[in-house]
Parts: structure tokens; sequence; C-alpha cells
């Protein structure tokens, strides 16, 4: 029989490295937060109102977008978007390894989906890949800034300009995230946010859309409140995607820390490259060039040929060093249920299938320690020893 020793996988019986788990994520409300929704709650005025209006105009101007519109929640904000931008039957490029809303809200609008492929150290949508994929028929690219990263900005844009394309891009995971110097606001024709409540500014429920042309902005505004120009005056068929103004309480309140937690993430962030680079076998994401990311997940992959385990067991024994981990995702879009009539583009998209059984998502949020990232390190660098083949 062996007796455990400190260096041994706390799997097996070793000491982990953290006494009690690293927090994976810091949600919740402060005290400023709490007081900023009883205020809206003492004032009786529930509907969207002056905090929502105050929300829109600084989270726009923090993104560097003219105009802002809040609503429900980043589905809505999708939908506004390509409600806004996209007729049905249009062809549009968007890809197979994302949240599945960015795609599932282009089918309800009735567009033709076609899956690019992603690229492997960045997450993010393949320029050429893209380019390979466009058709006569093709009317836009609805692009997602995935785990907070921006995608290749430039040579999107390029694209589209050179095939008279719209560009959406699903923001929802990338609040105040930079490209070429400039919040990704400025770019395209419409970012769409989320706050749900996990995210990097979560106020439980609620979205933003974000463009910078007048004419779209009030498309978008009848779109997400019936079409009413005056009262029960209704120009064009909309919905009800209103947010609320103790959600535009919340997040504005929230607003006021976002720059700075989103400058410690990228401090973590940095450090956990530092680290990570050293640990043979496990890859960190790379950022795309001219990109500043808001990290809202810190996603690193397994060469899976250098271990003796899978992901989801290597996952298994970070945990119990006291590491929690996520994946985002466990599949990609081609292997959904409910895009079985688009399984056959997995052809077409083989980095997303591989990308599936590697990636984990590591703790990363403005609350860790620079002590608490580098025992994450630690644990990883344990785990990768005990399995490395
Ligand atoms: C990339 C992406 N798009 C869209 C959404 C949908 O946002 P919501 O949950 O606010 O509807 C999410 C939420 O997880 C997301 O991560």
């Amino acid at each position: 029989m062996t007796t455990a020793t400190a260096s041994d996988l706390a799997i097996n019986g070793g000491t982990p490295v953290f006494e009690s788990n690293v927090p994976f994520m810091a949600v919740g409300l402060t005290k400023k937060d709490i007081a900023a929704a009883n205020e809206v709650l003492e004032s009786g005025m529930l509907r969207a109102a002056s905090k929502c209006a105050a929300l829109e105009e600084k989270f726009a101007e923090a993104s560097d977008a003219k105009i802002g519109l809040t609503c429900a929640n980043g589905t809505c904000a999708l939908q506004l978007a390509y409600g806004g931008l996209i007729e049905r039957g249009d062809e549009v490029i968007t890809p197979a390894w994302t949240y599945i809303a960015t795609v599932s809200m282009l089918v309800a609008a009735g567009a033709k989906v076609v899956f690019c492929d992603c690229l492997e150290d960045s997450y993010q949508a393949d320029p050429a890949d893209i380019e390979k994929k466009i058709t006569p028929n093709t009317k836009a690219i609805a692009v997602t800034h995935l785990y907070g990263i921006p995608v290749d900005i430039d040579a999107i844009q390029a694209i589209a300009d050179k095939h008279g394309l719209k560009v959406i891009y699903d923001s929802a995971q990338a609040h105040l995230a930079e490209y070429n110097g400039k919040g990704i606001g400025a770019y395209g024709d419409a970012c769409t946010y989320s706050f749900y409540a996990t995210k990097n500014l979560g106020t439980g429920e609620g979205g933003m859309v974000t463009v910078n042309d007048e004419a779209l902005a009030k498309k978008i505004g009848l779109l997400r409140s019936h079409g009413e120009t005056d009262k029960y005056l209704h120009e064009s068929i909309g919905f009800n995607y209103r947010m609320n103004d103790i959600t535009g309480a919340i997040g504005l309140s929230k607003l006021d820390t976002l720059k700075e937690e989103t400058d410690r993430r990228r401090e973590v962030a940095e450090l956990y490259a530092s680290r990570i680079d050293g640990i043979e076998g496990v890859d960190r994401p790379v950022p795309t060039a001219g990109s500043n990311p808001a990290w809202h997940l810190y996603t690193c992959r397994l060469d899976l040929e250098q271990f003796s385990c899978t992901r989801d067991e290597f996952c298994a024994a970070l945990m119990k060093e006291g590491v929690p981990s996520a994946v985002h995702y466990p599949k990609p879009l081609t292997r959904q249920p409910a895009f079985s009539d688009l399984a056959d583009q997995e052809a077409t998209t083989p980095v997303s299938v591989k990308l599936a059984s590697r990636v984990f998502c590591i703790p990363i949020h403005q609350n860790l320690t620079d002590e608490q990232v580098n025992g994450v390190c630690d644990a990883i660098a344990k785990v990768a020893d005990a399995f490395r083949k």
C-alpha cells in the first residue's frame, strides 16, 4: 500500500492545492446596487424610464457606440438586431463554435444558416473560412466575440465591405472589450449584449443593442415596443422586449465599477498566460491581434494526445484540487439536436468539433488574488504532470 503525499493528486488521496474551492465567478449585488434598486422600488416608476435611458447613454459611451437600446435579455437583443438588419431567406454566415442563441435567433428570423469554423488558438470565427463560405445569397455575417475576446474585426469588415454584407457582433460576453484601441461598439452594424446574472455586467436578466445609425436605432426601437410611434398608434409589428427601471438602476450602478473590474480580469489573464505557457500540453487562449479582451471566460484547451485522460477526467481531478472549471461548450452547434438539419455542415467546421472535447474554462473575475491565480496554475500543472503520458 502506498501512502499519499502532497504531490499525489487529491483524487488519489493527496493533499489538495486549495483547502476550500476557489470561487469560479463573482456574482451578486453590492449595498450600492441594492440601494439603487430600492430607490426605483420606492419611486413606483417600475417601467423603462430614466434609469434605462441613463444606462443606454452611459453604456453606449463606454463602448464607443453612438446609440444604446436596453432590452429584456441578450436573446431579445439578438432578435432585435437581426430584425433590424436581416430579411427572411437571407443567407447568414455564423460560427459553429458559439452559444446557441447567436444562431437560434437567426433561425427564428428566418435566415439560412451557413456555419463558419473558428481559429483554434483564439476560438474566434475564422475570417478565411467566412470568405470561403460566401455565396451570391450571403447577406450578413453574425459572429460572437466569444469568451470576451474580439474577433478579427478588420478582416471581417474587409470581407463585409467587399461583398456588401451587414455585420452583427454578438457581444454578450464582451462588455468593454476593445479592438484597435476603440470600444467594440464602434464597429459593425450592431452589437448585442447580455446582462444575465453571471455576465461581466450582470443585472439578473437584461440586454442591450448598440448601433451607430439613427435609422436602424429607430427600427429597433419600434421592434422593441410593438411598433408604437404614438400612444396606441402602431406603425409596424413589434414585440415587448423592454427592460424595466429596476434592472436599469442595477445596471447603471454596476457600470460604475465595470472598467476597474475588467482591468483586473485583464491582469488575471496576463498572469494566467505567463504561467500556463510553461505547462506542457495545456494551451491558453491567444487573443486576436489588436484586441483587448473583456475576459468573460478564460478558456484553455488540452492537447489530448499528450495525456492519458479525457478533458472531463482532467477537470474532475482539478475540482478535487479546489479548482472548479466549466465547459463552454460541450458540443459544436452542428451537434445540437435543435440544429439537426444543419448537422451536415460539421464536415466543414472541424476545429469546432475538435475544441468541444478539449476546452475547459478556469476561474476568472475581479475578486481573484494573485495567490489564487498562481494556485490555480499550480493545480493545473499538478494534474497535467500526473496525467501526462
Ligand atoms: C454569446 C451569447 N449570446 C447570447 C446570449 C443570450 O443572452 P441571454 O441569456 O441574456 O438571453 C448569451 C448568454 O449566455 C451568450 O453567451
